[in-house]
This record gives structure tokens, C-alpha cells and sequence, in this order.
């Protein structure tokens, strides 16, 4: 007498399953068709974002749609041991976390000048972390505070101190992985969805692929993210003469086949995905005439994705605190 039961119940329970899938994939759909209208709406991609775009003219942009209450920086240090060879052409041949009183080495020239540019730019209070990775402890597998306890400061200044004070006892080992770090902004980001968290990576050598599900995948949760974004500044010799290459590469990757045909017309709740990685050569800012001259290239070519983001994510962001537009 109980079996007809049993079999409504489970057949119920099947059903259920099956709707909880239908309705997934259709948010899946919807969620693409929508990143294919931003795509029609924002110019996507290294390619279509305008290289020329005056610094002043990033500046009033991210000035304008920047509505998040506060900034956190994380300033992610590669400790691997390719840092010791990775000075030969461009550090007078010695290891890039060299410290001298008088020979300042590109972790900290980086680090100065994004604090400097950010502290220009950006209209609210920034607070700074930092991290290692590559170390003899952590390897591939997690990060260390640069920094005490990983607490933050209001002042670039105090991480470069950190950072001076730590590096001599770091013990550089490897190999390069930026999941581990690249977890903590996704996490960080989601714990704090009324600021901005922006991932510094500074790195000698670009250990990201398209090839790489891991990093792909990672990439890929922090596109759902308006929030933050990270930058992968390379330092050293390089090469990174393919590293827009690279970033164009990842990018087709991380917003993979989308087939526009099998797309449904209509589209109700907006979910859309930003284009909040970016990967820059810190040599090709090292040149220019002057300070000011390399500090406005430098800038520019750090944040001149930012503003597409900011406008993406004030737009869709209806519990926005600063009324404008
Ligand atoms: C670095 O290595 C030395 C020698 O093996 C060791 O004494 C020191 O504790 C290590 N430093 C760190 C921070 O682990
Ligand atoms: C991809 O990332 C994983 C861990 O995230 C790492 O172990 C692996 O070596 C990487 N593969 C390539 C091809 O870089």
C-alpha cells in the first residue's frame, strides 16, 4: 500500500531536480547573452580600448564612477627564485629584491609609483596590504603577509618599509602561482561588496596560460565580481613582449565560446560579467623623459581598463550609494 507512495514521492523529488537544472542553465544563458549586449555597449578587449586615451581623461572617469566607499590595495610580491637571474640585463645583474639605500629595485620603484598614482587618482581612502608567494615556505601553494598579520595601512609607504625590512629574510624559492593569491581578492571581494579591492601582482616572470583550467577557472568567478580587479605588473627581463598577447589569449578564454545563435531573445535579470584583469610590462615605463612623463604613461596603461568596469558596475548597481549620472 506504501509503494505507490514511495513512488510519487520520488517522482517528485525528480522532477524537482530536473527544474533546479533547467532553471540554472537558463540563468547560465541569460548570463552570457548579457555579456554579449555589454560587448555591444563597452568596447571590449586590449584591442578595442583606446590605447590613446589621455591620462586626465582616466583620472575625471574613474573620478566620476568611482561610488565604492574605500579602496583596499594588495600588493601581491613574486619571492621566486628566478628573481635572482631575472636582473641580468635590467637590474645590473643582480637579483630584483636587491635592497640598496641608493639603487632602488623594481619591487619597490613599482610599488611607489602605483601608490603615488593611486593616492592621486583615486576619490576615497585607500587601504594598502601586502603578500608573498614564491617563498620557501609558501611555494605554490599560498601567500605570507608582508606586512605583520596582513593587516592594513593608509600609506604605500609603511608596505614599502615592510617590504624592505622583510625581503632580506625571505628565502626565494618558487614555483610562480598566482591562484592562491588570486583567491584570497575573490574572497576579499566578496566579503566587501561596497568597496573596491584591486590585486597588484608584481611578478619576473608571467606564469598565467589560457592553457591552464585552474587559473582560467579562477579568472573566470572574478569576472562576476564589479568590485575588483587585478593588475600583473612584470618587472625584470622578461621577455614580456607577449604579454597583451597573452592577456588577449586568456581573456578569449575566460569569456569562451559564446554562440551567439543558440543565445535566448529576451533577457530579464541583467548578470554581467567585467573585464577586471590586465597585464602590463613595468620596463616600458622606465624610459621616458621624466618623472611626471613616466608616472602619466605608467598610470595610463595600469588603469586605462578601469573606467569600463566603473561605468559597467555603476550602471547595474541599483544600491549604488552616490546618486550621479
Ligand atoms: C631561510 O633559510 C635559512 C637557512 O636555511 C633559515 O635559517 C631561515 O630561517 C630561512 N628563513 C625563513 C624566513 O624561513
Ligand atoms: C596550472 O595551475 C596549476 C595550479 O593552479 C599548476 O599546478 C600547474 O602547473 C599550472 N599549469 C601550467 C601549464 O601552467
Amino acid at each position: 500500500m506504501l509503494w505507490p507512495l514511495v513512488y510519487y514521492l520520488f517522482g517528485i523529488f525528480g522532477f524537482i531536480l530536473l527544474y533546479e537544472y533547467y532553471q540554472r542553465n537558463i540563468a547560465k544563458q541569460k548570463a552570457l547573452l548579457d555579456f554579449l549586449r555589454s560587448l555591444d555597449t563597452f568596447p571590449q578587449g586590449p584591442l578595442a580600448i583606446s590605447n590613446k586615451k589621455p591620462f586626465e581623461k582616466i583620472k575625471q572617469e574613474i573620478a566620476s564612477y568611482f561610488y565604492f566607499q574605500r579602496l583596499h590595495v594588495i600588493f601581491g610580491v613574486d619571492f621566486s627564485a628566478s628573481n635572482e637571474w631575472q636582473g641580468l640585463k635590467t637590474f645590473n645583474g643582480q637579483s630584483l629584491h636587491t635592497t640598496q639605500p641608493k639603487n632602488i629595485n623594481p619591487y619597490q620603484k613599482a610599488i611607489s609609483q602605483l601608490g603615488l598614482i593611486f593616492e592621486e587618482i583615486f576619490p576615497c581612502k585607500i587601504k594598502y596590504s601586502s603578500f608573498g608567494f614564491g617563498d620557501e615556505n609558501t611555494k605554490d601553494y599560498s601567500f605570507f603577509p608582508v606586512v605583520a598579520s596582513g593587516e592594513e595601512f593608509d600609506s604605500h609607504q609603511k608596505i614599502l618599509d615592510a617590504y624592505l625590512k622583510q625581503t632580506e629574510h625571505v628565502n626565494l624559492s618558487g614555483p610562480t602561482e598566482y591562484t592562491p593569491i588570486i583567491q584570497k581578492l575573490i574572497s576579499q571581494g566578496t566579503l566587501s561588496p561596497r568597496d573596491f579591492t584591486m590585486l597588484v601582482i608584481i611578478t619576473d616572470e608571467l606564469k598565467v596560460s589560457s592553457e591552464n583550467k585552474t587559473l582560467v577557472k579562477s579568472l573566470r568567478t572574478l569576472a562576476n565580481l564589479p568590485n575588483v580587479c587585478l593588475l600583473v605588473i612584470g618587472v625584470g627581463d622578461g621577455p614580456w613582449g607577449k604579454l597583451s598577447y597573452e592577456e588577449h589569449h586568456i581573456r578569449e578564454e575566460v569569456f569562451a565560446r559564446i554562440d551567439k545563435k543558440k543565445m535566448p531573445k529576451e533577457s530579464a535579470q541583467s548578470k554581467i560579467f567585467y573585464d577586471n584583469f590586465h597585464f602590463v610590462s613595468h620596463n616600458n615605463f622606465l624610459v621616458k623623459q621624466d618623472k611626471l612623463d613616466t608616472e602619466n604613461y605608467f598610470g595610463r596603461a595600469v588603469l586605462r581598463k578601469l573606467p569600463t568596469q566603473l561605468k559597467q558596475a555603476y550602471r547595474h548597481d541599483e544600491h549604488r550609494t552616490k546618486p550621479q549620472d
